[in-house]
């Protein structure tokens, strides 16, 4: 062999010896770009690039949705989420997703269901976002023209109004290098749900009872203003509905008296768990508003004439004369001057009068047994407490008014239920 033939067989052995160095060289590129998966933050979201950044000159057609979003959150919602990115005749799909407040700050915690799927963090414009995206392993159809992830999302445990997910896509074409990529975007905001305060109906306690009425008080929640007009209560009024989950986890539609867009009145179901309920309005078919109150057995209060619970009572008097004769009269009359109601003196007549306070209230009936009453400081014998029979979640009252009240003009009726005082409200005698 002369020494051209080898020098010419070394260059050859080296040629392929370096082509090799060089494949490695780029075979370890390729694969640090796409085995770890793509680099954070180029998901759309406001102050970041997408992916077309590096990829792009695909054919398109294709489309990316973010599955699985209710319309609305509450605190430590948990859900599952898949990316799905359609297209037909890609070979390889990627993604990123990530979870900001209108504020551009990370909202919630993103989890991995599986090898799909990883996570990453990475600072944009001071705040530290959290990304989800494909590993290499995730760049595999899911099926023909179509890669899919599912991943869960906690919300946050405070709620932080709108929050957005922007995810990104690639439909790639597997060539090994970003071109022939089609790339995709997507946002979808979801928000949290608004609050729904429940208070007592006649005293405006926080607490509630079974069978009790309740007021709720938020924004945006039903159609118009609608009264109910059926016994038994509907269920749904101007497109809203009122769920009580109570403590045990049950979870049953409250009857309904009356729905406005800042107001709902209803009707707590019967024998609910002690403890802390969790109210949910849903309008139209979609949650809008919270609130959790303390369901307790008793919640006595009185409904007071001016609906504020105090002031003069929502009750009528009561009077058996010598004769046996009954009569029912008001105790309240309203004054446009105020304007509002105002006790209606009460005049108790000749000594053969029997006069009683009929009170009307809510929270009553689940442990009617022990009540206490003064009037103007008068202890006053209670006859009855329990249902009221015609009307819904109404309870009643009947207390005798001393006759040493003759004269006293604005006496306040203060009462007791199982420990429990009520909102106090008051009566005038002549
Ligand atoms: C900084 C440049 C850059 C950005 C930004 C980037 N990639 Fe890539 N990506 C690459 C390179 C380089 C490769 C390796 C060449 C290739 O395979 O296309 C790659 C590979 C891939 C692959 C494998 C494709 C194949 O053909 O095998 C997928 C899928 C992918 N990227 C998805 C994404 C997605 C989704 C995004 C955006 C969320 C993204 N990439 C953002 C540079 C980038």
């Amino acid at each position: 062999m002369s020494i051209r033939s080898k020098l010419l067989k070394l260059s050859i052995i080296s040629f392929f010896c370096a082509s090799f160095v060089i494949y490695l060289f780029i075979g370890s590129q390729v694969s640090a770009n796409s085995f770890p998966g793509p680099i954070a933050s180029v998901t759309g979201a406001p102050g970041e690039g997408t992916c077309a950044a590096c990829h792009g000159g695909g054919p398109g057609g294709g489309n990316l949705t973010i599955g699985g979003l209710p319309a609305n959150y509450t605190p430590n919602q948990e859900i599952i989420i898949t990316v799905t990115l359609m297209q037909a005749g890609g070979q390889r799909y990627g993604f990123e997703l990530t979870a900001i407040d209108d504020s551009g700050a990370r909202a919630g915690d993103l989890t991995p269901n599986d090898n799909r799927s990883q996570l990453q963090l990475n600072s944009v414009g001071g705040n530290v976002r959290q990304y989800i995206n494909h590993t290499f392993g995730g760049t595999s159809p899911s099926g023909s023209g179509v890669g899919s992830w599912s991943f869960r999302w906690k919300a946050p445990a405070q709620s932080v109004g709108r929050i957005t997910f922007y995810a990104a896509g690639n439909a790639a074409n597997g060539s090994g290098d970003p071109t022939g990529d089609s790339i995709y975007t997507k946002s979808e905001s979801i928000q949290s749900l608004t609050v729904f305060a429940s208070v007592s109906a006649a005293s405006f306690a926080q607490t509630l009872a079974s069978e009790s009425i309740a007021a709720g008080f938020g924004a945006n929640l039903a159609d118009g203003i609608v009264h109910a007009s059926t016994v038994p209560l509907p269920t749904e009024l101007g497109g809203a509905q009122v769920r009580v989950k109570d403590a045990a986890g049950t979870e049953i539609n409250a009857g309904l008296f009356f729905a406005a867009p800042g107001q709902i009145n209803y009707l707590l179901p019967p024998n609910l768990a002690l403890g802390p309920a969790t109210i949910t309005v849903r309008r139209g078919g979609v949650d809008v508003a919270q609130g959790i109150v303390q369901i307790v057995q008793v919640n006595p209060a009185l409904f007071s004439a001016n609906a504020n619970g105090r002031g003069v009572a929502a009750a009528n008097v009561f009077r058996i004369k010598a004769s046996g004769e009954q009569t029912t009269e008001l105790l309240a009359q309203f004054n446009p001057a105020l304007p509002g109601f105002e006790p209606l003196p009460i005049d108790l007549g000749p000594d053969t009068d029997q006069v009683f306070f009929i009170g009307y209230g809510t929270g009553l009936r689940n442990n009617p047994t022990g009540a206490t009453c003064t009037i103007g400081g008068v202890n006053a014998e209670v006859l009855f407490v329990g249902k009221n029979n015609f009307f819904e979640g109404l309870d009643q009252m009947n207390v005798r008014i001393p006759r040493s009240l003759a004269g006293r003009g604005n006496v306040d009726v203060v009462c007791t239920l199982a420990g429990k005082t009520f909102n106090t409200v008051n009566i005038a005698v002549r």
